[in-house]
Formats: structure tokens, C-alpha cells, sequence
């Protein structure tokens, strides 16, 4: 579909450098809610700024992994039902490091954020609108793996 197209074009530009633009989305991520940063610890050590966690090699490799999750959603854009599993799965480990599900919606914003900061004008309003409905589909499925 047309919606599929934006995503797959969009997408790629990002993609070509996708620390670099996940680097953008967490640190936004971190602008709009600093209690975010005491949920990544590894070897039980919190990070005291964003900058120190923004920098570390564990925290990267999260980046790393989210923007994997993201192009598995835009590979398989025909067919999410295929990721459902999965990603209750995913969600069911974020609820276990204390992540809420109320706490993807300015993970969404971020990654707006930093798709327009990639794409600037270009990103028009159907390309959010897209975007927009992607993340929605991919959160739906996490929250699934969110015992109430
Ligand atoms: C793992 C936190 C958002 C994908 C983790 C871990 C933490 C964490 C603490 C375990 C340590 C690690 O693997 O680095 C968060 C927080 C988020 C967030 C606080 C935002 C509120 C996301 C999003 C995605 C994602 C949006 C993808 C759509 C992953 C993946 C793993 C992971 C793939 C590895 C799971 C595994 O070990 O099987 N996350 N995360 N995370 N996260 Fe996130």
C-alpha cells in the first residue's frame, strides 16, 4: 500500500545509520522523561546522567536491539501477525524490568522526534500518519505480554 511505501523509504535512510538515529530517539526519550534512566542497569549499576548512559557499550546495544525490532516490523509490514508472539514476548520483559506500558507513548514521540530530525520536511504528514500506525500495531502487541 501507499502507507507501506513511505514507511520502507523512510526507514531506509534511518537505517543506514541506526545507532546514530537511536542515539537521537533516546535521547529525546530521556528529555521528556529522566525517570526512564534508572530502568537500564547493568551489573546492577544506574547511570547518573543520560550522557554516561547514552555512552555505554550495554546501553548501545539496546539501541542496537530496538532498531532491529523496528525493521523487523517494516520487513514484515504485510504480515505483523507473524510478530505477535514475539513481541508479547518482548513486552512481558520490559513489565519485568519495571518499564510501564503508559511510558511507550513517549517512546512514539521519540521516534517521531527523530524521524523528522532525519528526514526534516520530507517527513510530511502522511509519513507520521504511517509511522504512527506502525507503532501503535507494534505496541498493542507488547502490551499483550503485561499481566494486569
Ligand atoms: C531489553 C529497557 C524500549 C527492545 C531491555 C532491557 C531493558 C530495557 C532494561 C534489558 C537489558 C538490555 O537488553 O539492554 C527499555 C526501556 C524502554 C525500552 C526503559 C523504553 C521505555 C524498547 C523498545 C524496543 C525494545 C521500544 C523495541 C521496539 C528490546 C529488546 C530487548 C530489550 C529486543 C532484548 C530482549 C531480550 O533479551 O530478549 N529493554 N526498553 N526496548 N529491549 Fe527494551
Amino acid at each position: 500500500s501507499a502507507d507501506q511505501k513511505l514507511i520502507r523509504e523512510s526507514w531506509e535512510k534511518v537505517n543506514s545509520s541506526p545507532i546514530e538515529h537511536g542515539l537521537v530517539l533516546f535521547t529525546r526519550l530521556f528529555d521528556l522523561d529522566p525517570d526512564l534512566l534508572p530502568l537500564f542497569q547493568y551489573n546492577c549499576r544506574k547511570f547518573s546522567t543520560p550522557q554516561e548512559c547514552l555512552s555505554s557499550p550495554e546501553f548501545l546495544e539496546h539501541i542496537r536491539k530496538v532498531m532491529l525490532v523496528i525493521d523487523a516490523a517494516v520487513t514484515h509490514l504485510e504480515n505483523l501477525q507473524c510478530l505477535e508472539e514475539y513481541l508479547a514476548n518482548l513486552g512481558k520483559k520490559h513489565q519485568a524490568v519495571g518499564v510501564k506500558v503508559e511510558s511507550f507513548s513517549a517512546v512514539g514521540e521519540s521516534l517521531l522526534y527523530m524521524l523528522e530530525k532525519c528526514h526534516g520536511p520530507a517527513f510530511n504528514v502522511n509519513v507520521r500518519e504511517a509511522w504512527t500506525k506502525l507503532y501503535s500495531i507494534v505496541v498493542k502487541a507488547m502490551s499483550c505480554g503485561w499481566d494486569v
